[in-house]
């Protein structure tokens, strides 16, 4: 199976890549810079931007699957659905969409609703799909390395109801398997992690691994938006806190039976975030 995937030189696509890898996909990645991409052996960079039509154009005439990233940006919508456009009549015969955890619950979050336009455009395009719904990602802490190890505190906002977060890993792992063994067309995947995780026991967990105090930076978020607004643009800060109020109010939890579902299509439970830290701890000590 050929596969294309879009986000590839990013924090999830990376992983799906080498998951297709490991169970004998043939991969390529689109990037708008080849130059910069740094792809395993074997895959093929495919350089192209999902808002140039000449390159939608091009890049599913000769590929089996599709799997469909769109970076949190003014134009998410956009590029997915010229993305999907193009998909419908091509060789395309699977597409694997990379959405949220219960996205249907804060339509109003710009990068929420976004994606719930584009399951509905993934469901109506005559194309197999699967769609995989993840957590907030255990990866986003490794933005935080030097406020954990110089501040000792965990500043991502996450409350106090929870939220099931994931490993990227276990991304890749699932869309891989989505492409490569039958039965996933037409289904839906919640992404989520073993446990549920406050910005508390976050906290707590960070401390275990780095062996020294780690404090929760609290809940307020006009200190947070602040704070991003010295790293990311407005769009962004803006959308982000709300996503925090959102998860502060009503959390993002994976039921029981979410996680049981999960651990079915892995093989394997999902990967627990005490482990990714202590895998962080040890790298960043070395
Ligand atoms: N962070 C979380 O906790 C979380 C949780 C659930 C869902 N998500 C969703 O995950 C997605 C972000 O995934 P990520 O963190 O893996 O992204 P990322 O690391 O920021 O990577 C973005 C990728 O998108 C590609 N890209 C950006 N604009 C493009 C364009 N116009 N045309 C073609 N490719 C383009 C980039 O490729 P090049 O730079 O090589 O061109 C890069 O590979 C978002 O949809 C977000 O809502 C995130």
């Amino acid at each position: 199976m050929r596969v294309l995937v879009t986000g590839g030189t990013g924090t999830v696509g990376s992983e799906v890549v080498k998951a297709l890898l490991a169970r004998g996909a043939e991969v390529r990645v689109l990037t708008r810079d080849p130059a910069k991409a740094r792809l395993p052996e074997g895959v093929t960079a495919v350089e192209g931007n999902l808002l140039d039509i000449p390159t939608l154009r091009r890049v599913f005439t000769d590929v089996d699957g599709v799997f469909l990233l769109n970076a949190v940006s003014p134009t998410e919508s956009q590029e997915a659905l010229l993305a999907i456009s193009a998909m419908r009549g091509s060789a395309v015969r699977h597409l694997v969409y990379l959405s949220v955890h219960q996205v249907d619950g804060a339509p109003w979050l710009p990068h929420f609703g976004a994606k719930v336009g584009i399951e509905a455009a993934v469901k109506a395009s005559g194309i197999a799909y699967t769609i995989l719904r993840p957590d907030n990602f255990f990866q986003n802490d490794v933005w935080y390395k030097d406020v954990l190890l110089q501040y000792g505190i965990y500043p991502q906002p996450l409350g106090d109801v929870g939220t099931s977060r994931v490993d990227v890993r276990d991304i890749g792992e699932a869309a891989a398997i989505a492409f490569t063994q039958s039965g996933h067309a037409g289904q839906t995947y919640d992404l989520v992690g073993p446990e549920v995780a406050t910005g508390a026991s976050t906290a707590a967990a960070w401390s275990e691994a780095l062996g020294r105090p780690i404090a929760y930076g609290g809940n307020d978020l006009d200190q947070w938006e602040q704070q991003a607004l010295t790293m990311l643009p407005d769009w962004m800060a803006f959308d982000f806190r709300h996503m925090y109020a959102h998860f502060q109010e009503k959390g993002l939890r994976a039921s029981p039976d979410a996680v049981a579902r999960l651990t079915t299509l892995l093989g394997h439970p999902p990967r627990a975030f005490g482990a990714f830290a202590a895998e962080c701890a040890a790298a960043w000590k070395a």
